[in-house]
């Protein structure tokens, strides 16, 4: 977010909060929609779509790379898309911003389409890994040139000839294995993915609604993905449903703030986004999920939060891919805990927005916490409800889910807690500010 100016702010105790949330749309699934809306010919409608940075920024790819895009009302977007293979090749330099996800979707989208693109993003995503995207889509024969062997601004080159692939994917990354599964749609013939993790299946659910011939089968160890190469992408209609990870600071808002009770109606309850609900559950969170239903493909449901007394839990590793995002905020509700909470299998915490590890672990221990951190693990020794400190001025390092996380812990904590910007709020979760002040948060403004 270099560039824009910084916006401290400062939130402190308040009395309960109350009231029905209205989250935004998902942003991995509306990235996806907008991605695949472009590669099918015709018209797709979406509705929900979230209106935050990295989607809009998404959104201009797709006008720099052919697709026509029009926004009807709020959330009501049209593309009419070019089609697998039909893509143009962009003028000038596409600026991701923020947006690990969009980059790297959109890289795959266009590797097996012979054109060149330059991609860049803000300082944050200039730092973040490509190669793990990059290489892998050599196979299908696209190259490209990246900074430092893999970072951005990178020049990628789609493959003239693509080829498909048989491929194991190497991190427990979604957005690698979606770049792939997009890239084998211009490969004539069946590419093979595999993947021992089961991270986030967006992807795979709405490629089959626009129509690839894509096949999910479960391993022993994870599953095997084939997609049919040279698809035509039929249009669809996308409903996107309320994202999971802009509803978890509001989740951990209404557990440690005393006499709390929230509504959160229509949330995304996927099965691989559901690990941070189900942590909580087993840390003794008043979380009733109702109404569970079919919307875009997508089980959503309506939950009701009240205050709780929350105790410490181990978290397995092999829940990170499921709640990959929401560490952060789960190390507040950690804190708010009696009792230690160790989590495991965490490595790709250290390459998102921030060093999450890093920048969770110095925020608890400004806000008063004892934490103890190893390469791949955090621990995080609660003080019960009464009993966080607080008093933190926070380093976000640039970091959304950062910046909504101590500006949560604040609520709850016996001093007033400040994070030293909230101004990249904005790349997931514009509408944070607003709706936590509805529900009675106390945020106020500070000087730089
Ligand atoms: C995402 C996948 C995750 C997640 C990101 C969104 C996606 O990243 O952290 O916010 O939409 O595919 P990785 O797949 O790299 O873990």
């Amino acid at each position: 977010m270099q560039g824009s100016a910084a916006r401290p702010l400062k939130s402190r105790r308040c009395g309960p909060l109350r009231g029905t949330v209205a989250i935004p749309g998902d942003k991995s699934v509306s990235h996806r929609a907008l991605i695949l809306g472009a590669l099918s010919v015709g018209q797709t409608r979406i509705s929900g779509l979230l209106e935050a940075e990295d989607v809009l920024n998404t959104a201009e790819a797709m006008r720099r790379f052919g697709a026509q895009l029009e926004r009807h009302s709020t959330g009501q977007w049209s593309v009419w898309g070019t089609g697998v293979g039909g893509w143009a090749e962009p003028e000038n330099v596409v600026d991701f911003g923020n947006s690990g996800t969009g980059s790297r979707l959109v890289m795959g989208a266009m590797a097996t389409t012979p054109i060149t693109a330059v991609f860049t993003g803000d300082g944050s995503l200039r730092a973040r890994p490509m190669a793990r995207v990059l290489d892998p889509l050599r196979q299908f024969g696209a190259s490209y040139t990246a900074r430092d062997g893999g970072l951005m601004p990178v020049t990628l080159t789609g493959a003239a000839q693509a080829i498909c692939i048989d491929h194991k994917v190497a991190v427990a990354s979604a957005q690698v294995k979606s770049a792939l599964l997009l890239a084998a749609l211009g490969a004539p013939g069946r590419s093979r993915i595999v993947q021992d993790v089961l991270t986030r299946d967006h992807t795979e659910k709405m490629l089959a609604a626009f129509g690839a011939d894509i096949s999910v089968e479960p391993l022993d160890r994870g599953e095997v993905i084939h997609v049919m190469g040279e698809a035509e992408l039929v249009p669809c209609a996308v409903e996107v449903p309320r994202d999971p990870s802009s509803a978890a600071f509001a989740i951990v808002a209404g557990l440690i703030v005393p006499g709390s009770e929230l509504r959160i109606p229509a949330i995304l309850l996927n099965p691989r986004r559901t690990g941070l609900l189900q942590t909580l559950l087993e840390m003794g969170a008043k979380i009733v999920i109702e109404n569970e239903r079919e919307s875009g493909g997508e089980t959503i449901g309506d939950l009701w939060v009240r205050a709780s007394a929350l105790r410490g839990v181990d978290v397995p590793p092999d829940r990170a891919p499921s709640m990959i995002d929401e560490y952060p905020i789960l190390s507040i509700a950690a804190a708010f805990a009696e009792g230690e909470t160790k989590m495991h299998g965490l490595e790709e915490l250290r390459v998102k927005e921030s060093d999450r590890l890093a920048t969770i672990a110095s925020g608890l221990r400004a806000s008063g916490l004892n934490i103890s951190e190893t390469a791949d693990s955090l621990t995080v020794e609660g003080r019960g409800p009464e009993g966080v400190p607080g008093g933190s001025r926070v380093a976000t390092q640039h970091d959304h889910r950062i910046a909504m996380s101590f500006l949560t812990l604040g609520l709850g904590a016996r001093d007033p807690v400040s994070v030293d910007d909230t101004s990249m709020i904005a790349t997931s979760f514009p509408e944070f500010e607003t709706l936590l002040r509805d529900l009675g948060a106390d945020l106020q403004l500070v000087n730089a």
